[in-house]
This record gives structure tokens, C-alpha cells and sequence, in this order.
């Protein structure tokens, strides 16, 4: 499977898919700021990279246009959001719907958006962790492939939770990227994801 994967960071999720040596093909490394440091990680594996600087374009279509465009000539089968920061239109959402997925460090439906240790530890919640959904066109609400928990601790900072939800975001990111490699994630007429048995 061909995947282009849109970064705005440091791009450690980008690091784990890669080093997670998968049945896929990452043919392009997309970021929407010219100084992401995941940028650099995609060149010293040799994959071809490119910055489409949101700053450039006067509005949202008009970029998500531009965005298309690159995207399509690497003709993907799977978009991965690693870290990618912008809101993408509907009409981007939509035309790649059911093969573009992101990851978002929260359990969710619980903690869209940004911020999401702080309002974890704000509410209080003794289980946080992390998910990775196909992309719709509501902003981190789509079906959900792969879930991980990590325990609250009493003195936790948003630091310190964060560092240990990215860990495990580090493992279930490949994993799920694994799963759409295989053929194996199915969305049914309700919007949740069944995963088959491996063929
Ligand atoms: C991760 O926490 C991811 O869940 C969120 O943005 C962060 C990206 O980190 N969407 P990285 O660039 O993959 O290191």
C-alpha cells in the first residue's frame, strides 16, 4: 500500500511508523510548515517531502486544494495525520473518506481538539490515552480503529501524561496502519469499525 503522510511537528509518529517496518510504502512526507523537524526524518530515509505553507494561501479551500493536488499525484491509498495541525475542509474530509485516518491523544469521544492532557487532568479522569480514527468530516469524531489507556497518576503534569500517552501512541499508530495494509478494517452501516480476522 502507498502512503502519504501530512506532519506539521517533530514527527515522532512519523519515526515509529517508519521503524515499525511495515507492509507499506510511504511515497511522500507532506508538511503544512517549512520547519518541521519531521521533515528532516523523512529525508534521511529518502522519502520525497514537501511543504504546503498554509501561510501562502488566502483560505482554507484554496489550500486544501493545493493539498490535493500533491497528494494525488502520489495517488495514496492511505492518508496518515501524524501530527498534522491544520482543519481540513469537508470537501477534503469527504473526498478521502475511508482512507484517511489521524491520531489523537485523547480517549475519545472524550477531549476533542487541543489541549487535551490539560483537560484530562482538569476533569480529572484516572484513564486517559490515545486513538486513532478514520478522519470525518467532524473534527476528531470518526470511526475509531485502535484505543490505548494509560493511568492518571496523582501528581501527573501535562508533561509527564503526555510523554507516557505518546508512547503508546507509538505502538498503536503502526498497528492500525498494519491492520488497513492487511485489508483487515471494515467500517460498517453504523459507523464502526470491525477488524477481521488476519487472512
Ligand atoms: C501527537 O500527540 C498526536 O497525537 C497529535 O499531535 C502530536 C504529534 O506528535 N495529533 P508528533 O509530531 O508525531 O511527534
Amino acid at each position: 500500500k502507498r502512503i502519504v503522510a501530512l506532519i506539521s511537528g517533530r514527527g515522532s509518529n512519523l519515526r515509529a511508523i517508519l521503524e515499525a517496518d511495515l507492509p507499506v510504502t510511504i511515497v511522500a512526507v507532506i508538511s503544512n510548515k517549512p520547519d518541521a523537524a519531521g521533515l528532516q526524518l523523512a529525508e534521511q530515509y529518502g522519502i520525497p517531502t514537501q511543504t504546503v505553507n498554509h501561510r501562502d494561501y488566502p483560505d482554507r479551500e484554496s489550500f486544501d486544494g493545493a493539498l490535493a493536488d500533491i497528494i494525488d499525484a502520489y495517488q495514496p491509498d492511505l492518508i496518515v495525520l501524524a501530527g498534522f495541525m491544520r482543519i481540513l475542509t469537508d470537501g477534503f474530509v469527504i473526498r478521502y473518506q475511508g482512507r484517511m485516518i489521524n491520531i489523537h491523544p485523547s480517549l475519545l469521544p472524550a477531549f476533542p481538539g487541543l489541549d487535551t492532557h490539560g483537560q484530562a487532568l482538569r476533569e480529572g479522569v484516572k484513564i486517559h490515552g490515545c486513538t486513532v480514527h478514520f478522519v470525518t468530516p467532524t473534527l476528531d469524531h470518526g470511526p475509531i480503529i485502535v484505543q490505548a489507556a494509560v493511568q492518571v497518576l496523582p501528581d501527573d503534569t501535562s508533561d509527564t501524561l503526555s510523554a507516557r500517552v505518546l508512547e503508546q501512541e507509538h505502538k498503536i499508530y503502526p498497528q492500525a496502519i498494519q491492520w488497513f495494509a492487511e485489508g483487515r478494517l471494515h467500517i460498517n452501516n453504523h459507523g464502526i469499525v470491525n477488524l477481521s480476522a488476519p487472512k
